[in-house]
């Protein structure tokens, strides 16, 4: 499974590092870009990263200032799970009950070592399944 991963310029940098860990721990991925610190618009970035993780039944990393404006446009395709992690509990939980698909990570609201974390975390926590799973389906 290739990990498809894409930010816009605010958090670019936030993207590099990751990428360097990806080599690290030999996950495979795939960068969608921004290939700059060039002003972009991230909703472009969220929509080629969610198709890629629909299609693939994969999973996601997007980057941006905060998080957040690339949850809200990836929620917006059919079949995402997205979620904004900034603590590590979370980045657990949003994987054993709610199956996230796509991390979101903010650049401008966390340090680099912590967003190493939370991706570690989400990477290697299983969803659950259980009764996690027919509210997933309420979700679909
Ligand atoms: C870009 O300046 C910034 O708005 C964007 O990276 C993101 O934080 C939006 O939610």
């Amino acid at each position: 499974m290739k990990i498809a991963i894409a930010s816009d310029h605010g958090g670019f940098h936030l993207k590099q590092a990751i990428l360097n860990f990806l080599e690290e721990k030999e996950y495979l991925y795939q960068d969608f870009g921004c290939y700059s610190t060039d002003s972009v618009d991230f909703p472009e970035y969220a929509r080629l990263v969610s198709k890629e993780v629909v299609q693939n039944q994969s999973l996601g990393i997007l980057c941006c200032g905060t998080g957040i404006g690339m949850s809200i446009a990836a929620n917006k395709v059919h079949g995402v799970r997205a979620s904004v992690v900034s603590d590590p509990f979370s980045a657990i939980m949003t994987r054993k009950h709610n199956n996230s698909n796509i991390i979101c990570l903010g650049e401008r609201t966390l340090g680099k070592d912590l967003a190493l974390l939370l991706l570690d975390l989400w990477l290697s926590t299983e969803f659950e399944g259980g009764r996690h799973q027919k509210r997933l389906e309420k979700i679909e």
